[in-house]
């Protein structure tokens, strides 16, 4: 096992935010997790998982031993009457993983096309866009507790998916609590892929592009590539590339609240967007709340707020990574995060919870 010293992370964190790992070690195999948990320099240290580093903001070096995933490999481990099982090394690149899956024959990850991340960071937030969750694919996954070496097996209800959120990103307090953040290292996850897929429309920024498309949305039936195609064309236009600005996708989630409290401000704000859940309550477009509190470009040093989406949150100062440009801070962005907050809250009473974990 190769102990690397005083790694720059610009390039492993997606918002290239300039900060260095004290230690690093790279996982490749399950085997490389058991050796670390063996070896007596590293054992005892805390640990600090990083897979694509697409939801992370990096606020200073980081002291934990981090434990950078690059277990690759993807392949169908099964295939019943109703499914492929596929299962994707947690090291994989996501959209990668999903061009590989729709060019291949295995449809049903296209709508989650170009979502920056690695494959093992998938479930942790239960990524999601234009109508489908990684739950709703989801199989297993398999795991090692980082403090005990054993290794085991979730299916959907044990990883306790809700809405970008999932049993890993609770930490527990006592053994038995509920939470595996922080002392679990994902390394393999399975999809179980529908033979009889059928397409996910009905979003309307995919009702645009068809018929931008001279497409009829209700009669026409696509096919997963075409859709594949057409969420690269959506996203690419309105969320900003990682590679060539740095940022961390949506930054904070979309608040869900009361029917009783929706209606209350939409007395008072008429054009709010919302939609309503199955559950009775009301999902509110954080973007369009910060939109509407006139944040688009503003910025705290090199942080600033997408002009193109006022949900995230971009580092304008990286650009060509090594090449020495002053990029933003963690704390830049944590400081204008905290700025979009208040204001929010001043304005409507709703307090905006980030969705990238803060280290
Ligand atoms: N809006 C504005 N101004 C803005 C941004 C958005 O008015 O600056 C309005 C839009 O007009 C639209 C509504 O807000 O009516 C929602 O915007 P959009 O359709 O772009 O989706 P979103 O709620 O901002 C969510 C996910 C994205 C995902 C898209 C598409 C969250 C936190 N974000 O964004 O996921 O790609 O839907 O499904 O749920 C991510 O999590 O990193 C991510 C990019």
């Amino acid at each position: 096992m190769f102990i690397e010293k005083n790694v720059a992370l610009e390039s492993l964190n997606t918002f290239h935010i300039v900060a260095k790992a004290q230690t690093m070690v790279r996982i490749s195999s399950v085997n490389d997790v058991l050796a670390v948990l063996v070896d007596p320099k590293l054992a005892l240290q805390p640990k600090f998982v990083l897979g694509g580093g697409s939801n992370i903001v990096i606020t200073g070096d980081i002291k934990p031993l981090v434990m950078k995933v690059e277990i690759t490999g993807k392949h169908v481990v099964q295939e019943t009457d109703k499914h492929w099982i596929v299962e994707a090394g947690a090291g994989e690149n996501w959209h990668d993983f999903v061009t590989w899956c729709v060019y291949s024959g295995y449809p049903g990850l296209e709508n989650m096309a170009l979502i920056p991340g690695s494959v093992g960071a998938s479930p942790v937030q239960n990524i999601g866009a234009y109508g489908v969750e990684l739950q709703d694919r989801f199989h297993e996954l398999d795991a090692i507790n980082l403090d005990t070496g054993e290794t085991f097996t979730l299916n959907a209800a044990q990883c306790a998916f809700g809405y970008r959120d999932s049993v890993f990103k609770h930490v527990a307090a006592r053994e038995g609590d509920f939470g595996l953040g922080g002392k679990t290292l994902i390394t393999h996850v399975r999809f179980a892929l529908s033979k009889e897929w059928k397409p996910v429309l009905g979003y309307a920024d995919i009702e645009k592009k068809m018929i931008a498309l001279g497409l009829e949305p209700t009669n026409y039936i696509p096919t997963p590539l075409q859709i594949y195609e057409w969420i690269c064309s959506i996203r690419s236009a309105k969320l900003p590339d990682p590679k060539v600005i740095g940022n961390a996708g949506s930054f904070f989630k979309n608040p869900t609240v009361s029917a009783e409290q929706c209606a209350d401000i939409i007395q008072r704000e008429p054009k709010i967007v919302h939609y309503h859940l199955d559950d009775g309550t009301v999902k509110l477009a954080a973007g369009w709340l910060i939109d509407a509190c006139g944040w688009k470009g503003k910025s705290v040093g090199n942080a600033a707020v997408y002009e193109k989406q006022a949900l995230v949150i971009v580092n304008r100062g990286h650009s060509e990574i090594g090449s020495g440009a002053k990029g933003a801070t963690g704390g830049e962005v944590m400081t204008l995060a905290k700025a979009i907050q208040t204001s929010v809250y001043e304005r409507f009473g709703i307090r905006l919870e980030p969705e990238p974990v803060v280290v």
